[in-house]
Order: C-alpha cells, then structure tokens, then sequence
C-alpha cells in the first residue's frame, strides 16, 4: 500500500507535519506493507499561477510531480494549515497548477484530512472548506478531523496525539484506510 502523506504549509517545524505524519505511522501499524512518503511542501514552492505562465511555459513541472505522486499513491493523508481562515498559499499555489492538469487532483484516491492549530479552533475553518469542495476534486473522502489547541494535545516529543479521546478518532479516521 502506497501513503502518500503531506502537510499543506511550508512551516519547516510545521505542526501539521508533525500530526499527519503520527497519522501515517499508526496507518502503518496497521498495515504491514504500507510504503509511506512524506512530502515536503517546501520542495513544492512554484511560481504563482498565472494563465501567462501555463501558457508560455505548460504546466510547472513540480504540480504535474505533486499530481502524479497522488495519482501513483493507494492512500492519501493530508493536515491543512490555516492561514486567515483558509488554505496556506504554498499549498493553494501548488492545488491551482495541479488542478489545470485536472480539476480531479486527487484522483478519487482514499483520502483523509486533519487539520490543526494552536488555537481552540482547530484550524475546522480550512478543514471545513477542503470536505465542502473534495467531490469536485474528486477526494473520495473516508475521514477527517481536526485537532484543536496541538501544543495541549500533542506531544512533540514522542510525536504522538496525547489526548486519549482525539487519539482514538485519529486511530478510527485511519483505520478507514486500511481497509
Ligand atoms: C498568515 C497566518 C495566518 C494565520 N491564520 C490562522 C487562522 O486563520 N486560524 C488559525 O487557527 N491559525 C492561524 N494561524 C496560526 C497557524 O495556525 C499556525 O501558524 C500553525 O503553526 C500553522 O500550522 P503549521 O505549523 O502546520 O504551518 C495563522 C498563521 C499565519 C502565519
């Protein structure tokens, strides 16, 4: 089983990273073949699109890699940022090029979505719009969730969830995948 897991932020010490790669550990625990790649979004920063650039130079080629790879992967694993209440540029940047390859970007792959953020909200404003907009993506949706106030709930040492309640949600939304 191909995971193909990423955090939408280039954050380096990203603590959407941080969660969605615990997410792809416990999905390994739970499948003995699963082949996991995570994906920096930092090695994914592109010119803004434009219609100019599609057209004087076609696709960027790191959009049609990021396609692809969703493309090759049996599951996908995503953690939005969230920057004023939406997606982080990088990430909406790379989804804009990617999605004039095909508005499917994700392919009808497996996918579940997490978000965090420091805050009591969760980041449930950018997870929100990405579960209203995944059938036109074509995100065959199997779980989401969003983890509030992270610095409380996770444990950046071990990298792993430590309040019991949403570890057992992020275990359930997971195991949605390994089936
Ligand atoms: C430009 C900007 C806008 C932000 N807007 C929000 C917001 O709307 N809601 C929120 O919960 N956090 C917001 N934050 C705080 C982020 O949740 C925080 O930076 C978090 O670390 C982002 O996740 P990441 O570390 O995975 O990139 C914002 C941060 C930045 C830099």
């Amino acid at each position: 089983m191909k995971v193909l897991a990423f955090a939408a932020t280039n954050h380096k010490a990203s603590i959407n990273k941080q969660l969605v790669t615990h997410a792809a550990n416990l999905l390994a625990e739970n499948k003995s073949d699963a082949e996991i790649e995570i994906l920096d979004m930092n090695d994914y920063e592109i010119p803004i699109y434009s219609i100019e650039r599609h057209e004087a130079n076609g696709i960027h080629p790191l959009a049609q890699q990021f396609f692809d790879k969703i493309g090759a992967a049996d599951v996908v694993l995503v953690s939005f940022a969230e920057h004023n209440g939406s997606y982080a540029a990088v990430y909406k940047n790379l989804f804009d090029w990617a999605s004039r390859i095909d508005m499917q970007v994700y392919q009808n792959t497996p996918t579940v979505i997490l978000s965090t953020s420091p805050g009591p909200g969760g980041a449930q404003s950018v997870l929100s719009s990405a579960v209203g907009s995944a059938e036109f993506f074509a995100m065959d949706l199997r779980g989401q969730l969003s983890v509030p106030n992270f610095f409380e709930n996770f444990d950046t040492d071990k990298g792993v969830l430590k309040n019991e309640e949403l570890s057992e949600k992020l275990k359930e939304a997971v195991a949605a995948l390994a089936e």
